[in-house]
């Protein structure tokens, strides 16, 4: 069963099938990672470029080596070494690549929208990972994967994401794909961080952390990202911490078994304790891991559509 559209931008209007498919698929993929030999032909011939404008660690290296693992051709395509600095447009280093003949383009920009510019640009299958403050799909669709594999379901699970709802594409992605997978989705942060719209998107919104970890079975942190301002909408970064940052305390305190997640960067001592980062309620590198999985099934099942 093929997925519905020739492109993963978002997850605003991805269907319960597609995601479904993604997330099954990737655990055949998971089993292929676990391998002596952690390689399979099924994308030999395919050239997937990773266009990267804005820096990463974790997603940038997940889809080179999720490529790799499929066989197919990764180019790297970083913004400081091009000849975006001697003044080329988007649009012109876009054409030149695509008449290199590529196949599939993997895209971080910091402007919302870009990937989908780019479905109008050229003809390769365009994988979204991460347009500003937008949305960032296989983050969400990793998350997801990592709940299902760790409470092995995801229908009525109780999600709550904390922390910097208003800047973040991680936290939109997760709302919409786990909304349309059935599961309960509320945000916990300062009134300042949380959009006023949210609760139109079907989310319950907590100001209090404490009634958020008595409420839900999992928590899935957001880094309080310094480098969009976000710093300015609360007085000090210790201040968030007292408030909203997890600690061992704090989930003492309330006496929960609950599951925590983080997209990562961790900004330790800020939203999440050193001792909860690395605890026993936190799968953190567990994300990475299924992260590599979820990404060989996005290039699978674009890569191999008509
Ligand atoms: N989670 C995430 O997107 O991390 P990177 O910015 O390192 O890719």
């Amino acid at each position: 069963m093929p997925l519905s559209s020739r492109h993963l931008l978002g997850l605003e209007t991805t269907p319960k099938e597609d995601i479904k498919l993604i997330l099954d698929t990737a655990t055949t993929f998971k089993e292929v990672l676990e391998r002596p030999i952690k390689r399979v032909p099924t994308l030999q011939g395919k050239t997937v470029v990773n266009l990267f404008y804005e820096n990463s660690t974790r997603t940038r290296i997940s889809f080179e080596l999720a490529e790799k693992r499929l066989s197919a051709d990764a180019v790297n395509f970083s913004v400081s070494t091009s000849s975006v600095s001697k003044g080329e447009t988007f649009k012109d280093t876009i054409r030149n690549i695509e008449a290199m003949k590529i196949d599939m383009v993997v895209v971080r920009h910091a402007a919302a929208g870009t990937p989908l510019y780019l479905t109008q640009l050229c003809d390769a299958h365009i994988i979204n990972a991460g347009d500003g403050i937008h949305e960032h799909p296989t983050q969400a669709l990793l998350d997801m994967y990592s709940i299902r594999e760790k409470l092995g379901r995801l229908e009525v699970v109780k999600v709550c994401i904390v922390g910097d709802i208003a800047h973040s594409r991680v936290a939109l992605s997760n709302i919409f794909g786990l909304k349309t997978i059935g599961a309960e989705v509320s945000v916990c942060g300062p009134a300042t961080m949380i959009p006023r719209n949210i609760k139109e998107l079907g989310v319950k919104v907590f100001y209090n952390i404490d009634e958020a970890i008595q409420e839900n079975d999992v928590l899935n942190i957001l880094r309080i990202q310094l480098e969009r301002k976000a710093g300015g909408n609360f007085p000090t970064l210790r201040e968030y911490h007292t408030s909203y940052g997890i600690t061992n305390e704090r989930l003492d305190k309330n006496g929960k078994d609950i599951l925590i997640l983080h997209p990562g960067p961790i900004n330790r001592g800020v939203e999440i304790s050193s001792e909860v980062a690395d605890g026993s309620h936190q799968i953190i590198l567990q994300q990475v891991t299924n992260g590599v999985a979820v990404r060989m099934a996005v290039l699978y099942l674009l890569g191999t559509q008509n």
